[in-house]
């Protein structure tokens, strides 16, 4: 039988219509307006398509949005006074430093001087010792790792007491997500393995996971005989393995693919996450929720 395929592009969807929802009645009962900077050094052409589709997601859902477009040799003293500044504007309640940032300015230094409380990546190392703590000291989630959490909850998958295992260890994707759906509560209590490339038996592994989340970074690295029957499995991987010319454009654009094997995979997964269209659309829409979170926050409103 054929997996259920995971829409990102429509769970976005539905939960960019709930921040909608609360962004106006925060403006209408509490005269809140969620505020977003983000911030771009240079011209790098994939950071200059992250931050306007960022942009656009921020106005679509009536935040106070500001796009901060800064020279390639700006110096990293002036980009840690622009960072200053906008810690202390009260009308900004999240700060996102396009990466990667150009070669002379420190990255570590910069994402160090965003205040943790509008650090909507939850890049700080402040984040990610809350984080760490769980519970309510996690006030951020960062977007990546929490938008794959919303797609198995929201796909209908018990994760309490499931077998997690995730492919791979990055700082950004797999130990987050590990730490994520390791908390007790709702939408974790996980059992989760961590598998890297240091593992021996990776295919092993993989066959014992009820939810399966790869982030590996290699074209169809897990093969159909890696997933247990019915298994939801989560594919983060975004290669680029060609250009074709779309037809919609005549503009050669680049071919996708996963880290799995999704043609054949899908025939023994209960449910699996398409490239592109599954976790993709949903890191833009956690940015926009860590934001909400942070304005209400900082006016000492309950979050959930
Ligand atoms: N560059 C690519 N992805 C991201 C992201 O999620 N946040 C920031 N700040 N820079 C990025």
């Amino acid at each position: 039988m054929s997996a259920k395929i995971i829409s990102g592009t429509e769970i976005a969807s539905q939960i960019r219509e709930e921040l909608k929802k609360e962004v106006q009645e925060l403006s209408s009962k509490h005269g809140i307006v969620p505020g977003l900077v983000t911030i771009l050094v240079g011209k790098n052409p994939a950071s200059i398509s992250y931050v306007t589709g960022k942009q656009k997601t921020a106005h679509e859902l009536g935040f106070y949005s500001i796009q901060d477009d800064q020279p390639e040799d700006l110096s990293e003293s002036d980009l840690l006074t622009l960072v200053e500044k906008y810690n202390k504007d009260p009308k900004i309640h999240g700060i996102l430093v396009q990466l990667p940032l150009p070669k002379h300015i420190n990255e570590k230094k910069i994402i160090n001087a965003i205040d943790p409380d509008k650090d909507v990546d939850c890049f700080h190392p402040v984040n990610v010792g809350r984080l760490m703590i769980g519970g309510s000291e996690a006030i951020f989630l960062p977007c990546t790792p929490a938008g794959i959490q919303e797609l198995i909850v929201r796909s209908g998958f018990e994760t309490s007491g499931a077998e997690v295992v995730v492919v791979g260890r990055s700082n950004i994707v797999g130990k987050p997500i590990a730490m994520i759906m390791l908390q007790k509560g709702k939408g974790a209590n996980s059992t989760v393995t961590v598998v890297h490339t240091g593992t021996k038996n990776l295919d092993a592994h993989c066959k014992r996971a009820d939810i399966l989340i790869v982030a590996a970074g290699v074209p169809d690295l897990v093969k159909p005989d890696w997933i247990k029957p019915g298994a939801c499995v989560i594919d983060v991987g975004v290669n680029r393995v060609g250009e074709k010319i779309s037809e919609k454009t005549g503009k050669p654009v680049p071919i996708l693919k996963g880290d799995v094997d999704f043609e054949r995979a899908k025939e023994i997964a209960g449910a699996i996450t398409p490239v592109p269209g599954g976790v993709g659309p949903m890191t833009i829409t956690m940015l926009m929720k860590n934001t909400v979170t942070s304005a209400k926050l900082h006016v000492g409103l309950k979050t959930e």
